[in-house]
């Protein structure tokens, strides 16, 4: 992966050149709040590492490590990639790859990012491993090209409520300054999403003060009640994905009116479902007044990256320069970085933003 030429803030701001709608899109700056770090290994880099760290994975081909088409086939390989992971160097590298790769290909000013400590813990890698790994590679991706993460500890569902509560358990027994909120990814053994097995992660969460989010509306069977389960019973901050909230106007609305954020994932929704660009959910939500950003998700997995969420993804959803402003501006709104640095942010991008669309051929 070339981690060169990065776009970089001073060049938003210096250039005059005209710009094309692609150049526009891919040089917005972004604020991405979906992306999972299992899901951000390169194919190349899990056989390398699968390789130093004797751990199996299903190909050493990288043109075929990540070819699925059912969300099951897709969280198979995403735990399969995980073991190849060991040592706190392998997360730095991971990180600072995926990070650069943000900043490279979309103009990434921060991201936040889940990771799954219970993916990695099998093969020895502890809660205080992955996470100073992960912060080495976000450092460094931070002293080379600014930018700036966060991280989300995702439970996951295969593993059920109780490891939830448990994984709860550890990141408030270990405080650390990237870890500001939990989320919730993967599905119950029965490929379910049930919100609702996990109130007890999330009340502990909530009364603890961490920020709350969780996957709900996602897959095919899924409804807009359980986007309701995760907003009232969970008592989330934001939804990750949530198409399946159209069904329901009422909860729209609600959603509409409170105001919250949904951090959508075009590409990795097109690959997954019966979805297409053109005719897309996202588009739908954006039309109806919520509040959403696009996000990559898993980028390697679903063969794309920040940069082609809205050069490809955003451009055939039909996004026109003003609302693709306000998709940028809506993921500054919906993060959770402290009000003072979401205002220097809100600048920023106003500033860079303005600059990039008066140079729009
Ligand atoms: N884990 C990573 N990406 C996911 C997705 N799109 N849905 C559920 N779990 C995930
Ligand atoms: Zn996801």
């Amino acid at each position: 992966m070339a981690a060169t030429a990065p776009i970089t803030e001073s060049e938003t701001e210096t250039e005059t050149e005209p710009l094309s709608y692609a150049e526009f899109l891919a040089r917005v700056p972004k604020v991405e709040l979906h992306c999972h770090f299992p899901g951000a290994v390169f194919a190349a880099t899990a056989i390398e590492l699968a390789a130093k760290n004797g751990t199996e994975l299903p190909t050493d081909d990288p043109n075929e490590l990540y070819r699925y088409t059912t969300i099951t086939g897709f969280l198979t390989a995403l735990q399969a990639v995980s073991k190849t992971l060991v040592e706190r160097e392998d997360f730095a590298r991971v990180a600072y790859e995926t990070l650069a790769d943000g900043v490279r290909t979309g103009n990434l000013r921060y991201r936040e990012m889940f990771f799954n400590p219970d993916y990695h813990s099998p093969q020895g890698a502890t809660y205080e491993t992955v996470v100073e790994g992960i912060g080495d590679g976000i450092r460094r991706a931070h002293a080379e090209f600014g930018v700036r993460c966060n991280l989300i500890a995702a439970m996951s569902r295969y593993h059920g409520p109780d490891a939830a509560v448990a994984l709860v358990e550890t990141v408030l027994a270990h405080p650390h300054e990237l870890v500001i909120g939990v989320g919730m990814d993967d599905l119950t053994p029965e490929g379910k999403e049930a919100p609702e097995l996990f109130v007890e992660a999330y009340t502990l969460a909530n009364e603890h003060g961490l920020n709350t989010t969780a996957h709900v509306g996602e897959i095919d069977g899924s409804t807009a009640h359980d986007v309701l389960i995760a907003l009232d019973v969970l008592g989330v901050d934001r939804i990750d994905h949530g198409y399946r909230i159209l069904g329901d106007p009422t909860v729209v609305k609600r959603a509409r009116d409170e105001r919250v954020h949904f951090t959508t994932c075009p590409h990795s929704s097109v690959w997954l479902y019966d979805f297409t660009f053109e005719e897309h959910p996202i588009r739908q939500m954006f039309l109806q007044g919520l509040r959403i950003g696009l996000n990559t998700d898993d980028p390697p997995f679903f063969d794309t990256d920040l940069g082609k969420e809205f050069v490809v993804g955003a451009a055939r959803m039909g996004f026109e320069p003003e609302q693709v402003a306000q998709l940028c501006m809506n993921a500054v709104e919906g993060c959770w970085l402290p009000e003072p640095e979401k205002d220097a942010l809100r600048e920023e991008f106003r500033r860079d933003i303005d600059a990039l669309t008066a140079r729009l051929r």
